[in-house]
């Protein structure tokens, strides 16, 4: 199903970008970005900003105000279109999917990349918009308190900064962890490859030991590049018949972060609780660390 992003950016010209790009390039140094700045720098006549902001308003791509001077602000779906622009003239994606995956602090979408001079087939890939802020920001858009211009300004920051500490985390330890592999990113998404199968809680194993054992041996070779991820659960672990891919991000630590270990041993217990509920494996949270965070210590089945 085409959906509202979709419909969007397909009715979306270059004056609409350009117009988008003005109001993001004044918001570094405006909370709202007067009309004048926009007309600078867009060139364009005020009768057709205003009818192309009207336009820009009515589907949420920008917001509007009159007080105390005419102004704007980019709004989420503005901000994805700036992306999604980008990342089409790079050619990192040709076509934009459905909602695959609504998160607490994203959106996710089915995208197409088209192998160069169109040999092969197109990768599978997603793109997930990263909306951090999303909630607060919404709520302030209802109660239009004094704090609006404020939040609408810790979005963008907060939605690009954890984007791009995702995507950077991704690349680095592409492939030796099993995660999608990152193809690009740009403002707040990022380009991954659609994984195969479904998320653990959404499994019925016949070899749940066998699938434990592989997830500890991500933990703990991820453990030994210094890092950890810090959400890991079964809604944020794939599985298919190829293996597992840990999803999700951007909330990752280093292991000298000061709240590494009680993070780590978080990790850890989800998953054991998870394992135990379901499938009555019994370990010990503690021996399990002990085999995570010891170079030599070796549990006999590891993978
Ligand atoms: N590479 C991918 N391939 C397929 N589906 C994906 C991919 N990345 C994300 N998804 C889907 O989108 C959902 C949300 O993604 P993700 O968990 O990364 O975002 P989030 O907003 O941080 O989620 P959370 O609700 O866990 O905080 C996932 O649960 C999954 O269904
Ligand atoms: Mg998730």
């Amino acid at each position: 199903m085409i959906d509202q992003t979709v419909r969007i950016f397909k009715n979306i010209d270059s004056t609409d970008i350009r117009i988008l790009t003005a109001i993001e390039l004044g918001m570094q140094k405006h909370e709202w970005v007067p009309l004048e700045h926009i007309l600078k720098f867009t060139k364009i006549s005020i009768e057709k900003l205003n009818y192309k902001l009207n336009w820009l308003t009515k589907n949420d791509l920008v917001r509007k105000t009159q007080t105390p001077y005419d102004a704007c602000q980019i709004y989420f779906e503005g901000y994805d279109a700036l992306a999604l622009n980008t990342l089409v003239k790079r050619n990192t994606i040709n076509a934009l999917g459905s909602e695959i995956g609504v998160g607490k602090e994203s959106i996710v979408h089915e995208a197409i990349c088209e192998p160069e001079f169109c040999i092969g087939d197109p990768t599978p890939s997603v793109i997930k918009f990263h909306r951090e802020g999303m909630t607060s920001f919404k709520q302030v858009k209802r109660n239009r308190g004094h704090l609006a211009g404020k939040e609408h300004f810790s979005w963008i920051y907060a939605a690009r900064l954890s984007a791009t500490r995702e995507y950077n985390i991704m690349c680095t330890i592409y492939p030796e962890i099993d995660v999608p592999r990152p193809i690009d990113h740009n403002r707040h998404a990022i380009v991954m490859e659609l994984v195969d199968g479904k998320p653990l809680f959404k499994t019925k194993l016949t070899n749940p030991e066998n699938i434990l054992n592989i997830i500890l041996s991500q933990i703990k070779r991820l453990h030994q590049m210094g890092i950890i991820h810090s959400d890991i659960s079964e809604y944020n672990i794939f599985l298919s018949e190829k293996g597992i891919k840990i999803i999700d991000w951007p909330q990752y630590v280093t292991c000298d972060h000061p709240h590494a270990f009680e993070l780590l041993e978080r990790d850890v217990s989800n998953i054991l609780t998870y394992f135990s509920r379901k499938y009555k494996i019994k370990t010990n949270l503690k021996d399990l660390i002990n085999y995570i965070v010891n170079e030599n210590n070796d549990r006999g089945n590891e993978q």
